[in-house]
Order: C-alpha cells, then structure tokens, then sequence
C-alpha cells in the first residue's frame, strides 16, 4: 500500500515537474522576445513537444503498477528487443532491461521529457538505449516487444506502419487503448480500485 502511494506520488511530481519546466520555457520565451537564442531555444523545445502531442501523446506516465504487469504480460526473455514507442522518462526501458535483461531501446521526440529519461538513467544506471527521436521514422522489424501508451487515434494510424514491419511472433502490449482494429490476445481488466487503466496484449 505504500509503495502504491509513493509510486503515485512519484508519477505526479514528475508530471508537474516536466509541467512546470514547459511553463517556465514558455515564460522565457514570451520575456525575452526580443533574444534570439532564446526564441530559437523555445521553438525547438515547443515544436517537436508539440509534434509528439499530436502524433502520439502528451506525456503522462505510466502507473508503476501497471508498468510491471505490461512487462510481465509481454514475456520477456533475455536480449529479446524491446521498443517502447514514446518513452517519456524512460521507465518502461530501464525496468525491461533491468529485470528482464531486454535489449530495450526508447524513441522519445519532447526535449525536456527526453532530458529526464536520460537524468533518470543516470540514476537507474541503464544500459537501455534512448534516442531523441520520431519514432515513426523508425522500423520497427527486429522487435520483439513494443510497449506504447498513445493516444486512439494515433494508435490507430499506427497499425498500418505495424502491419507492415513487425515479424510474426512480436507481441505488443499496449495501455489504456487498443490498437485499431486489430484483434485482442489478451485484456487485462481495469482496475477500479487503484483507478488503473486496461492494459491490451497483442501477437502478430
Ligand atoms: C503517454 S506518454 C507515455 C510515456 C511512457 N511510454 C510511459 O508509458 O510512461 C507518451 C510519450 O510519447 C511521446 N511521443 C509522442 N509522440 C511521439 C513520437 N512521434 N515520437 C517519439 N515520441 C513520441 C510523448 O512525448 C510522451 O512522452
């Protein structure tokens, strides 16, 4: 029950936190107009931010809780490949490499989301890879697993680049929403207690 309580705590000072750098980034920005570094600083932490918002999600957290279970339902093995397609901080990656001994790798396209992953890593000393990037530039063809927390509809834009890369045998484990119209192996129920969202598994 504790460790519920301060994981949830956790996730909401991470969510203020990356809430309030974006404030103070936008306040430097409109004070300093007149400073070009400034401006050019603001834009390219603002548009790419705002690309991931709108092609994927904004950054919200995965409960621990919930983290856990998705690794454990995707049955993972050793050096298996394992994409978590917008990272935020990282956590899915760094608990796949952790405890499972993944090859996990993490795209993440917001600047200041980005910089947290990699100051978490610092910390969880993470051999899992994060890359400052779209992950629908990347091909996805040698994954094992893919972890995601999208918003529908990129969700569902997202399954036909799926369809087309993904060997057979990739499980994807998805939270909160499905993918598209693609059939369910397995839903983990929401859990109305701890106010947890469904968790959806996938095999291609
Ligand atoms: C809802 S958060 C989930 C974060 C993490 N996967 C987790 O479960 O805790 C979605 C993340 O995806 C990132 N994102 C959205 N679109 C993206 C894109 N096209 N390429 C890379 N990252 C993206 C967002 O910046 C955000 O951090």
């Amino acid at each position: 029950m504790k460790s519920k309580t301060s994981n949830k705590i956790v996730d909401l000072v991470i969510f203020f936190s990356v809430s309030v750098i974006g404030i103070v980034v936008i306040a430097i920005f409109t004070q300093t107009f007149r400073n070009p570094f400034a401006v050019i600083l603001a834009i390219l932490i603002i548009i790419p931010t705002v690309i991931a918002m709108v092609t994927g999600a904004p950054f919200v957290p995965t409960p621990m809780p919930r983290v856990k279970k998705m690794l454990q339902l995707a049955k993972i093995k050793k050096g298996e490949k394992v994409y978590d397609i917008g990272c935020g901080d990282g956590r899915m990656v760094y608990l796949a490499a952790k405890e499972y001994g993944a090859n996990a790798v993490g795209f993440e396209l917001s600047p200041l989301v980005f910089l947290l992953a990699k100051v978490r890593q610092f910390f969880w000393r993470s051999k899992a890879k994060i890359f400052f990037t779209d992950f629908r530039a990347q091909n996805l063809g040698d994954a094992d697993v893919i972890v995601c927390y999208l918003m529908p509809d990129s969700l569902a834009r997202l399954q036909e680049k799926l369809d087309k890369e993904l060997k057979k045998g990739t499980r994807v484990v998805s939270y909160a929403f499905s993918i598209g119209t693609w059939k369910v192996n397995h839903r983990e129920e929401r859990d109305k207690e701890n106010n947890l969202a469904p968790i959806w598994v996938y095999e291609r």
